[in-house]
């Protein structure tokens, strides 16, 4: 007679977090999660995985689809502590800008997205349906009414959606290609998640605060902002440089920043916080400075940062010195930036100019220790919320005046 393995019995607190380690577009995590937590709101706001969208939250739309161990599941009606060793795909792992699949390629040459609300679900539905349905690719256009009936559209663009699935289908009749974003490597969607989020296998500290990774990690795609500030010093690029050099000094330049922890590699925990009219953000973050030539007065630093609201910042940014005319400095920052949760809703436009407000009072808090020797005397003060909308509008105005000049 075969022996039934007991069923192992674990009895967790509903606020307790339990660690679920599973591979997710290819790359080994560890998740820590109540358990209560399910597993489209594991991916969106522990992995940053926000392509996994929520409608109904009864599995009754489809719009959390993704693959668990090669099949379709509704990520709303899996709890994340299921997921246990599962092997997951979710729309991330389909394909890149850079490196589409069929399938995306297809919805776009036949319109079929119009809001892109129920995108990810037609997807990675439509996906399962080529690979794993009674005859793979062989689907006739008649059937697809009927397949693809499990994701709702709001925008009722099923027309378009079913020519792009019909499309793929005759394309590909010796079966579909595989996800085209999958395997090991740097960390996955936008935004790196709160702090319990732990990708990389981090573990908490002894004094059970939020874990650090072994290094920062940007997300595969296009950054939601880029922006590129240069401000003229006065004081020598010597001078300007080792402020920047001195990771001390360098943080105490930074508004609203606060070095907390000097830790190997040279990587640095820190805290920041913004504030924007009745957004009030404060990240708490890892910053490593991954490139330093001092010969050439340039680095660059990777940091990301979360704050218990669910908005999460990443950015790669290059800081260069560089001699100008009569002595003093030119001082460069060019800096991709990945934002998701709340200050996503800035927006593009916005979130560089609020990045150029505050390193225009970075730059002048480097220019005040360069000239004394030390770290500024006063620490830099958060950005606040009019500091930095009149320093925009007054931005704003500037390039308004100067495209008025060159039109006349
Ligand atoms: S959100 Fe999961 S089915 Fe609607
Ligand atoms: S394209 Fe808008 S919900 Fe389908």
């Amino acid at each position: 007679m075969t022996r039934v393995p007991e069923a192992r019995v674990a009895k967790v607190a509903a606020g307790e977090r339990v660690d679920v380690a599973m591979t997710v577009n290819g790359t080994e995590v560890v998740v820590s999660v109540p358990p209560r937590v399910h597993l489209a709101d594991a991916l969106r706001e522990q992995l940053g995985l926000t392509g996994t969208h929520l409608g109904c939250e009864h599995g009754v739309c489809g719009m959390c689809t993704v693959l668990v161990d090669g099949e379709a599941a509704r990520a709303c009606l899996l709890f994340a502590v299921q997921c246990e060793g599962a092997d997951v795909v979710t729309v991330e792992g389909l394909g890149s800008p850079e490196e589409q699949h069929p399938l995306q390629q297809a919805f776009s040459a036949h319109h079929g997205l119009q809001c892109g609300f129920c995108t990810p679900g037609m997807l990675m539905s439509s996906y399962d349906l080529l690979t794993s349905g009674p005859r793979g690719t062989a689907v006739q256009p008649e059937e697809l009414p009927v397949e693809m009936s499990g994701v709702l559209c709001r925008c009722t663009g099923y027309r378009g959606i079913l020519a792009a699935v019909a499309d793929v289908a005759a394309q590909h009749p010796d079966g579909l290609p595989a996800p085209r974003n999958c395997g090991h490597r740097t960390l996955v969607g936008r935004g790196g998640g709160p702090p319990t989020a732990r990708a990389d296998g981090s573990a908490p500290d002894a004094a059970g605060a939020p874990p650090v990774p072994a290094e920062v990690r940007l997300p595969a795609g296009a950054p939601s902002a880029t922006v590129e500030v240069r401000s003229e010093l006065g004081a020598p690029v010597d001078r300007v440089w080792e402020v920047l050099a001195d990771f001390h000094r360098l943080a105490a330049c930074l508004p609203g920043a606060e070095l907390v922890q000097v830790l190997p590699d040279d990587r640095y925990r820190g805290r920041a916080t913004v504030a924007l009219g009745p957004v009030k953000l404060a990240f708490d973050g890892l910053a490593q400075v991954v490139e330093h030539l001092p010969d050439q007065h340039r680095m660059r630093v990777l940091a990301q940062g979360a704050d218990t609201g669910g908005s999460a910042t990443q950015a790669d940014i290059r800081l260069a010195a560089e001699p100008a005319a009569e002595g003093g400095t030119v001082l460069r920052a060019d800096a991709a930036l990945f934002l998701s949760g709340r200050i996503a809703q800035f927006g593009r436009a916005l979130a560089g100019d609020v990045s150029r407000r505050m390193f225009e009072q970075f730059a002048a808090a480097v220019e005040e220790s360069a000239r004394s020797g030390r770290a500024p005397t006063a620490p830099a003060r958060p950005p606040g919320a009019l500091t930095l909308l009149a320093g925009t509008l007054a931005a704003r105005l500037r390039a308004a005046l100067r495209r008025l000049r060159r039109t006349r």
